[in-house]
């Protein structure tokens, strides 16, 4: 396996590549993803005045729901990698509109102290399978917790749970250039967290105590449209060689990935997309 720094690198470099996508997508992401962070949410019961930390907050659609949640006296702090998706976070939810809400673009691995911090909970939705040194990034978001807080967050099992997530990589490959580098093994990736066992070392190591892996499955409904198909690729890999190719690539690239997922179609022209999660919750010593 790369060293952790080579990790950290190719990290930044697949967000940041990775992110255009996710910003034209965000409204539509907030609205078709939310079953993929909603046992997480319904776990930690975010209650007014608290002070709520979220861990790789992409465009900042969940940090604002918990800042509705702790509002009026409450914060959320979403953090980010892609320093133009927190960009985009911020336009989406401007500091006068939003007073208990804020935005940090950094590695949680090196950020250090975080703005707002000790926090009472922290929440995060598929994030944490995608850290270079998962035991020490853990460590540092236990290091931003008060004691006794709480820690629930969502990952993907394995690629078996999540079909869709290979077909739109799969579709979208012969239609573009080169993608980046797949992640192998227990590299970080969408399925570096299957094992629970591991996700509970992880943990444990990392000083939280308390710790839970549960299977929780959702079905994401996701209507039959070019727009929607390009949103299913431009999340994953395939997102920067897709924008990189002509319209007729791009057009190409959504109709075979239309036809892979066409096994998911249910009448009214939705695909309903089974997605296999865990559900980890864990609490910080007291
Ligand atoms: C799969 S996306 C999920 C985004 C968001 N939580 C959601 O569910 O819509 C993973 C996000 O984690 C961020 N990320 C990955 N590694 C990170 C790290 N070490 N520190 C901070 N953010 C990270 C990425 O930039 C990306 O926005």
């Amino acid at each position: 396996m790369p060293d952790t720094a080579s990790l950290r690198a190719r990290n930044l470099a697949f967000w940041t590549q990775t992110a255009p996508g996710w910003i034209r997508h965000a409204d539509r992401h907030d609205e078709l993803g939310r079953p993929l962070g909603t046992a997480a949410m319904d776990w930690l019961r975010p209650r007014p005045g608290e002070r709520i930390l979220d861990v790789g907050c992409g465009c900042g659609g969940t940090t604002a729901a918990l800042a509705e949640a702790v509002a009026p006296t409450g914060r959320a702090v979403g953090v980010d990698l892609a320093e133009s998706m927190v960009a985009a976070a911020r336009r989406r939810f401007p500091r006068d509109r939003h007073p208990g809400l804020s935005f940090v673009a950094a590695d949680i691995e090196t950020v250090g102290a975080l703005p707002g911090a000790p926090f009472d909970a922290v929440f995060s939705r598929m994030a944490l399978m995608l850290l270079a040194d998962p035991v020490g990034g853990c460590a540092a978001i236990r290091g931003s917790l008060r004691p006794g807080a709480r820690l629930a967050a969502t990952v993907f099992r394995d690629g078996a749970a999540n079909p869709w997530l290979a077909m739109a990589v799969l579709g979208a490959a012969p239609h573009v250039g080169a993608l980046p580098p797949l992640p192998l093994g227990e590299e970080p990736g969408p399925f570096s967290f299957a094992e629970p066992a591991r996700i509970e070392r992880v943990l444990t190591a990392a000083g939280f105590e308390g710790v839970t892996v549960q299977p929780h499955d959702v079905t994401l409904r996701v209507p039959d449209e070019p727009d929607a198909v390009e949103w299913l690729i431009e999340m994953g890999p395939a997102s920067a060689a897709y924008r990189a190719v002509p319209p007729a690539g791009q057009a190409a690239a959504r109709s075979a990935t239309a036809g892979l997922l066409a096994r998911f179609g249910a009448p009214g022209g939705d695909y309903r997309l089974p997605a296999g999660l865990w559900l980890i919750t864990a609490t910080t010593p007291g």
